[in-house]
């Protein structure tokens, strides 16, 4: 890590957030039992279409996370790694599932390493029962009709719920 004084240390938790679920904020959670302060950090993946516009993400991800005071949303441009030494944070925080985030995961987290060398990246294991949830998996539970509160922070139900009702009636 970067010899920021104790105290101080930031980590970046850097992601799609399309939206931010209950998995996400566990991992932000333990995180901040790590950091002193974290950003989540919502940046622009390659391919992915969003769902919700990069600032409506920021929004319900700083509504959803309003109960924790060291943390804080935002986003970015280009790589996360500049995105963090903009930020002074040592750390970027992935949260890790079983099922098939491990070899993505680690080119990922060497190419960081091989461009930033001073940014560590630390894996956080998902709880069980969060593996299985995802973004695009909570979008198409909600698109069928399905119960998917329990998976989503109570702003995201909300904005999800008015977005599907707002369609239906169009
Ligand atoms: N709980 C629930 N879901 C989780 C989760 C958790 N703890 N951890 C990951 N996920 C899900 C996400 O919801 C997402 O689901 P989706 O595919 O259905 O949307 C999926 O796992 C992976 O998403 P995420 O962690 O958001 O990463 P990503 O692959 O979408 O990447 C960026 C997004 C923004 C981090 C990445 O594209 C990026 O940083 N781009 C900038 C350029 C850069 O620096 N690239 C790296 C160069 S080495």
């Amino acid at each position: 890590m970067s010899d920021e004084p104790l105290g101080q240390r930031t980590a970046v938790y850097p992601g799609s957030f399309d939206p931010i679920t209950r998995g996400h904020l566990e991992i932000v959670e333990r995180a901040l039992r790590l950091f002193d302060q974290v950003i989540v950090a919502v940046g622009r993946h390659p391919t992915k279409k969003g769902y919700f516009s990069v600032s409506e993400r920021v929004d319900l991800i700083s509504a959803s996370i309003a109960h924790l005071p060291r943390a804080r949303s935002a986003n970015f441009d280009g790589l996360m790694v500049n995105f963090c030494v903009e930020q002074g944070a040592s750390a970027i925080i992935r949260g890790l599932r079983p099922m098939g985030d491990f070899e993505t995961e680690y080119q990922m987290g060497m190419a960081n390493r091989d461009i930033a060398p001073t940014i560590e990246t630390v894996f956080l294991i998902a709880r069980p029962d969060h593996q299985f949830i995802s973004s695009s998996l909570i979008r198409e539970i909600a698109h069928h009709g399905g119960d998917f509160q329990r998976y989503v922070p109570e702003p995201v139900f909300e904005a999800m719920m008015s977005r599907l009702g707002s369609k239906a009636g169009s």
